[in-house]
């Protein structure tokens, strides 16, 4: 045996019969050889062996009985252990145009970095205890003035709760709701599937509801027969929808009338490429409607932070459901971010985005009238992604995945439809990610698929 140096001979010999027993070389009963023997054999003294025996015999590696010898014992999990497989980086596709993406190689790393610096320079020492479940202060009141200012949002600061993301935010908002009886809730169909999956996650029923050319059918609400209704009022996703102003009102008047709560999931209304955006629904009615935003689109996914503003009668159980699971994103990360907003950082970074957006949205919508003229686009007034409906009797499957096996990364419409799943075809294309160039180049391998 080989000996490392700068490690303990008892620690190395210890290792290596370990693994020598774990992978099935030394079998179960099989007898080591005597101490002394072992020790002359490997060159080391006779008290690292007995040592190393007696500490896997601890361990329940070895059995060592008076008079018989120290054999290797049975290991409760016989068989040999899988060889041990490093957790793989996902791969990347060449041209990514998948929804969901915001332009990371814009992130600004040197703004983020000052904050985060800032955080750990100033933060006092005893506030790197337990934080304030709902959120730090300081983040808080930044919160409230950025959807004050920007959304219409209708907030007192000590009701913005911070989470690490809207599906940890809608998560939290179902058990208040179950908690206070709620059993069964909307969801747009189309619809974020991801909204779907908290809601049955939390034990209640998802009841897909029909989104039209004017947004969710609120008339089809009342036949749902639901508690609640989670939806994306301002740009629908997919779809790209803006609710009309007749809607939005009927959806109030219904909520009122049936007591019921709306989410609205507000993700990506910072980027509208036309007029201004809608302001919240939550600024209408925020005793029904829990407000839910998010830096996924804004900044990036990465750093793991939202937030929202119930109503104030779901408070108390936010709080404590928040309380019991402990899920709360860091304290020096909520920090960096108060002061990101404060110092009108955020503001700025999304004045710049909008710039850069509106370039590539313009060379997607050119690159598909060129190279799919037979392609209709919908949705492209706002958001980070446009819907192109592919003529009728496209296999919408089969053509994403040729497109993903050429290298570019699109979503089919149908991934996030459930029972009234729209009868065209249709694919989800984001155009934040890549470059310029790169969305030409997909583009025309696009066409080589719906070919
Ligand atoms: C409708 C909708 N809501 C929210 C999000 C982002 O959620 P999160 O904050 O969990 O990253 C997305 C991301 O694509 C989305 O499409």
């Amino acid at each position: 045996m080989e000996f490392r140096p700068g490690v303990p001979l008892r620690r190395q010999l210890e290792g290596a019969l370990r693994v020598a027993i774990r992978s099935g070389r030394l079998a179960p009963g099989s007898v080591l050889p005597p101490s002394r023997d072992l020790a002359d054999e490997i060159g080391v003294s006779r008290g690292v062996v007995v040592d190393s025996y007696a500490q896997l015999a601890t361990e329940g590696y070895l059995t060592a009985k008076r008079g018989s010898g120290t054999h290797v014992a049975l290991l409760p999990a016989s068989g040999r252990p899988p060889a041990p497989r490093k957790v793989r980086v996902p791969e990347h596709f060449r041209y990514d145009l998948r929804p969901g993406q915001a332009d990371f190689h814009a992130f600004p790393r040197a703004r983020w970095k000052a904050s985060l610096v800032r955080a750990l320079r100033e933060l006092p020492d005893r506030r790197l205890g337990y934080a304030n479940h709902l959120g730090v202060a300081e983040l808080r009141n930044a919160v409230a003035g950025y959807l004050a200012r920007g959304r219409g949002v209708v907030v007192e600061p000590e009701h913005v709760v911070i989470c690490c993301a809207t599906s940890q935010a809608l998560t939290v908002l179902w058990q208040a709701l179950r908690q206070q009886g709620g059993r069964r809730v909307a969801v747009e169909d189309p619809g974020w599937r991801w909204q779907r999956y908290t809601v049955e996650h939390a034990g209640l029923e998802a009841v897909p509801v029909r989104v039209d050319a004017d947004g969710l059918v609120v008339s089809e609400l009342a036949a749902a027969d639901v508690d609640a209704v989670v939806m994306t009022p301002a740009h629908q996703y997919p779809t790209g929808v803006v609710m009309t102003a007749e809607r939005r009102s009927a959806l109030i008047t219904w909520a009122r009338e049936r007591r019921a709560l709306i989410v609205e999931d507000d993700y990506d209304v910072e980027y509208r490429f036309g007029r201004e955006p809608v302001a919240s629904l939550q600024g209408l009615a925020p005793d029904l409607v829990a407000f839910v935003g998010t830096t996924s689109k804004t900044l990036a996914p990465a750093l793991r932070l939202a937030w929202m503003v119930p109503p104030s009668h779901l408070i108390d159980d936010v709080e404590n459901m928040l309380l019991v699971t402990g899920v709360t994103p860091p304290t020096l990360d909520q920090m960096a971010m108060a002061s990101f907003i404060e110092d009108a950082a955020l503001e700025r970074h999304l004045r710049s985005m909008r710039r850069r957006y509106r370039a590539k949205r313009e060379v997607l919508v050119g690159a598909l009238g060129t190279h799919l003229p037979e392609v209709r686009i919908g949705g492209a007034a706002a958001g980070l992604h446009l819907l192109a409906w592919l003529p009728d009797g496209t296999d919408e499957h089969e053509t994403a995945m040729r497109a993903r096996r050429s290298g570019v990364g699109v979503h089919e419409l149908h991934r996030h439809c459930t029972t009234h799943a729209s009868s065209s075809p249709a694919l989800i294309l984001g155009f934040a990610l890549p470059s310029e160039s790169e969305l030409r180049t997909a583009t025309a391998l696009l066409a080589e698929a719906v070919a």
